[in-house]
């Protein structure tokens, strides 16, 4: 079997993707599917690191594979499943756990912010072991490359050093995972505030554009996108962020270069670019919505991919975990 594996997951922790996870995540997980043995995972564990209601989890979970299928995810080109049915992460999380230092852990600083955002003691020791969690996901399935973006640096360093370690210790159990990067990945603004990311937790609702979203909704967001008072369409991200996001999330959605936009909006005022990116947005969105529904409302059908794929992933995965349980003497 061709190597280079690769593995990737997304937390189910809203109900729709916004267009941040679309354009800067999930979109590149289609065109990867093809020249990788890819393993995709809805990390259903991972979202429980902070307090959830069982009814939301489980229907974020579905909701979550349904668009991973909806947006163009094959399972006959990749393994898609959900990180719970394969109970080899929470046991290899503990061998690992045990490898990790505890002043190592401390110094994750993803932990750092969350806690302090959460108050230390409503912070999870879960939360605190999250990026060990997240070295089994990757380490189980033996992945040449991760993709990370800059915020998943040091946990993927993490990985890398816990499977070397183990590795020294006990024999070659694991692969050490490289960094992918995805080129032309694209970090997407907040639409009312142009100088921070758009993001589920922090936000505002006018900020943020789910790819679920009802079309004709999304339309207005972007007429109301802030941006500055100048009246040219230039790519500028420094001195126009709001003009600048809005020609980012054109060119994705669309495949259009950004300067071959800007040259075609030349003369052309923002209310043009606003209401045409509204109409580009629908044309992505509309049939990814049509094909989520239609998994959503045939229940049996996800629940047999979500099955076939865990079954999948169980082959590798199992086989993994009985080498390391085997070199660490149990
Ligand atoms: P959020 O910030 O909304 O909580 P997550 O942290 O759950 O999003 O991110 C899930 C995935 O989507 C990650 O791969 C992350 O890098 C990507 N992502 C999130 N927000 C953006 C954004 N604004 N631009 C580009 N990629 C993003
Ligand atoms: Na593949």
């Amino acid at each position: 079997a061709p190597r280079n594996r690769l593995l990737s997951g997304i937390q189910p922790t809203a109900d729709s993707f916004h267009l941040g996870n679309y354009l800067g995540a999930v979109r590149h997980w289609v065109s990867m599917q093809d020249d990788h043995d890819a393993f995709y995972c809805v990390v259903d564990l991972h979202a429980i690191t902070v307090a959830t209601d069982p009814t939301v989890l489980r229907d974020r979970t579905r909701r979550a594979a349904a668009q991973l299928l909806a947006v163009g995810l094959n399972p006959a080109r990749c393994t898609l499943f959900v990180q719970s049915h394969v109970p080899e992460h929470t046991q290899l999380a503990w061998v690992l756990n045990c490898l990790t230092g505890f002043g190592e852990a401390s110094r994750m600083t993803q932990f750092k912010d969350k806690s302090a955002r959460h108050g230390a003691d409503r912070a999870s020791v879960g939360l605190f072991t999250y990026p060990v969690l997240q070295a089994a996901d990757i380490l189980l399935y033996r992945a040449d490359a991760v993709p990370v973006g800059e915020d998943q640096r040091q946990h993927l360093e993490l990985t890398r050093d816990l499977a070397q370690r183990f590795n020294r210790e006990y024999g070659p159990a694991f692969t050490v995972p490289a960094p992918h990067i995805v080129g032309d990945t694209a970090r997407i603004l907040d639409l009312q505030d142009p100088t921070s990311k758009m993001s589920k937790s922090t936000s505002s609702p006018a900020g943020v554009v789910d790819l679920l979203e009802d079309v004709a909704k999304a339309a207005k967001k972007f007429r109301s996108a802030v941006t500055d008072t100048g009246r040219e369409i230039a790519f500028d991200p420094a001195g126009k962020p709001g003009v600048s996001n809005l020609l980012t999330i054109y060119s994705a959605l669309s495949g259009r270069p950004v300067a071959e936009l800007v040259a075609a909006y030349e003369g052309r005022g923002y209310g043009d670019l606003k209401k045409d990116l509204g109409e580009v947005f629908a044309e992505v969105a509309r049939p990814v919505q049509e094909r989520f529904r239609g998994y959503l409302d045939d229940p049996a059908a996800l629940d047999a991919v979500l099955a076939a794929g865990a079954a999948k992933a169980r082959a590798v995965a199992a086989p993994t975990l009985a080498d390391a349980y085997d070199r660490m003497g149990f």
